[in-house]
């Protein structure tokens, strides 16, 4: 169990896109998962993915029952996910507020897709699929993004929404 150093972005690190899991139910794998709820809850955020912790692997997680830090969002269930895809159900798409761990003190809008459909493997190799909408689906998609090597500034459509999160009219926003 330990809080692990989160990347900031500019790290080269956060731009790659991260290899799949090929063992499941290790010793390993069980570490890194503890390591990354650790240093999600020490940071308050709603989810974490492994390159965020120089972990190039695609695992996440997420997930909360009810976080200070965006008191109107809904509950998700907390997640560790593997190996996952993301299918959006929808063209409809919804600006919403975002921030992220690894681009501390910063928020952004950020059009995300309102309901998808997504899946994986839990840390034992057990197949998993839900559906998801608003803002279940935006932290979900937020995290796969992380997999993939972007981060959510270069989803910005109007750079003129985003700043620091001290100065902007913001009534919580998803951190992640
Ligand atoms: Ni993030």
């Amino acid at each position: 169990m330990a809080v692990r150093t989160i990347l900031k972005m500019g790290d080269p690190r956060l731009l790659c896109r991260a290899l799949a899991v090929s063992d499941f139910g290790t010793m390993a794998l069980r570490e890194l998962v503890e390591d990354m709820f650790d240093t999600m809850r020490a940071s308050d955020g709603a989810g974490l993915a492994a390159p965020q912790i120089g972990v190039s692997l695609r695992v996440l997680i997420f997930g909360f029952e009810r976080n200070l830090r965006y008191p109107e969002a809904p509950p998700v269930p907390e997640t560790v996910l593997i190996n996952p895809f993301v299918e959006a159900v929808t063209d409809e798409m919804e600006t919403g507020w975002e921030g992220c761990l690894s681009v501390p003190g910063m928020r952004g809008a950020v059009p995300r897709y309102t309901q998808i459909k997504y899946g994986g493997f839990d840390i034992s190799g057990t197949p998993m699929l839900r559906s998801a909408s608003g803002f279940h689906a935006r932290v979900v998609q937020h995290e796969f993004d992380h997999l993939e090597g972007v981060l959510y500034p270069q989803r910005i459509r109007d750079m003129t929404k985003f700043g620091f999160a001290s100065e902007l009219p913001l009534n919580g926003a998803l951190e992640a």
